[in-house]
């Protein structure tokens, strides 16, 4: 799908400790690249860095992405041709508990690296990733396009909306200027898929509960969300790279990678199409209570990825559960080579996008 784009190159991941870290890790070091970590910290347990052993094939840093000389003197030693800045405070309900982190961690974090790539002199291909949720979300019908204002209610959606400011003040003042440095934004939504254990995700939930035997708990059963496995905005980060790499009319650019419109489910749908996978009877049990308010909903417009990219969503829903309830049951079934079984469905994913369904 990429050719060989990353084949022998250095790539250097924040956030690689994370569930989309950790399958961005595997794709790249399956296409022949050498992987840098830098994350302060591996946060669930258990995670998938640990449980596919991902410190024995790259190099790693432990420490804080908003510690910005660390940050530098690692870009500095370790050159890398293509960067990812994936580290953030991810979770919505985490940044209610906790704003100040989720704040510093997603503006400050981001400025930093920004402020890396500032002083930086080596050739560097760098993709920075925010989210669907910097939208300003208005609540409408129709997809949210890269020219739409960029806003957030809630903590984690203002950080992300802040942190794109940021980028974009970045980008005018300084990047734009420098001949060795291109940049990119990538938003996308939320992601499933295997080996994720992060808390109130609502596939994390549904498999804890199965795993245990027990119906899972719901709070907001018809809540309709574009179910997208996480190779998908994967595909379309490394897609970015290889063609802002090779095409600099696209640098200082923004992309959304959203799922196909008819991954339009329910959470009970979703809840239920897992369960049939695990043979679990009455799978879901439905409380009314809402801890915390989210937005309900947000579309992504992905023509431009489309006409610019050619990148398009590859997996449709069905495949999507199959995929990600699969790579759950094996892992609890105990006696699965994760690692394997992860390249597999990278396997299966890239056979699936040549020939779309
Ligand atoms: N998972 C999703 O559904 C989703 C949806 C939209 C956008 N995103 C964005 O994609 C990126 C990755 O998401 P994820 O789901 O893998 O998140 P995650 O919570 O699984 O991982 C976050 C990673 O960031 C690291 N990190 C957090 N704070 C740090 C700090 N201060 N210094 C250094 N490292 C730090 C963690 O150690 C971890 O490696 C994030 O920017 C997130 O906002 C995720």
């Amino acid at each position: 799908m990429f050719a060989d784009t990353f084949k022998g190159k250095k790539v250097l991941i924040t956030g690689n400790t994370g569930f989309k870290g950790s399958w961005l890790t595997v794709w790249l070091l399956k296409q022949g690249a050498q992987v840098f970590g830098y994350s302060n910290s591996v946060l669930t347990e258990p995670a998938m860095y640990r449980v596919l052993n991902l410190e024995q094939h790259i190099t790693q840093c432990w420490r804080d992405v908003r510690d910005k000389d660390t940050f530098a003197e690692f870009l500095e030693t370790t050159r890398p041709d293509f960067v990812f800045h994936l580290a953030a405070q991810a979770i919505v309900s985490t940044s209610y508990n906790n704003p100040w982190e989720t704040i510093s961690t997603n503006v400050m974090g981001t400025a930093s690296v920004l402020e890396a790539l500032k002083n930086y002199s080596h050739p560097l291909t760098a993709v920075i990733i925010t989210s669907d949720k910097a939208y300003d979300n208005v609540e409408w019908i129709w997809g949210y396009r890269e020219n739409d204002r960029m806003g957030g209610k809630d903590i984690y959606s203002g950080s992300k909306g802040a942190a794109e400011l940021v980028i974009k003040s970045y980008w005018h003042s300084f990047l734009k200027h420098k001949e060795n440095i291109l940049i990119a934004v990538a938003r996308a939504g939320n992601v499933i898929g295997g080996g994720d254990w992060s808390k109130d995700r609502i596939v994390v939930d549904t498999i804890k509960a199965f795993a245990n035997n027990k119906p899972v708990e719901i709070r907001s059963p018809f809540a309709t969300r574009p179910w997208q496995h996480v190779l998908e905005p994967l595909s379309g980060y490394l897609t970015l790279a290889k063609q802002l790499n090779e095409n600099h009319k696209l640098n200082g650019e923004t992309f959304n990678f959203g799922p196909r419109a008819e991954q339009l489910k329910t959470v009970k749908q979703l809840v239920e199409d897992i369960a049939k996978y695990w043979e679990i009877q009455d799978p879901v049990r439905i409380t009314d209570t809402q801890p915390f308010n989210e937005a309900t909903l947000l579309k992504l417009n992905c023509d431009k990825a489309q006409a610019l990219l050619s990148w398009h969503a590859t997996l449709n829903y069905d495949q999507t559960v199959k995929l990600t309830a699969n790579w759950y049951k094996d892992f609890y079934s105990q006696d699965v080579d994760m690692y394997g079984l992860t390249l597999n469905q990278i396997e299966y994913y890239e056979r699936c996008n040549a020939n779309p369904t």
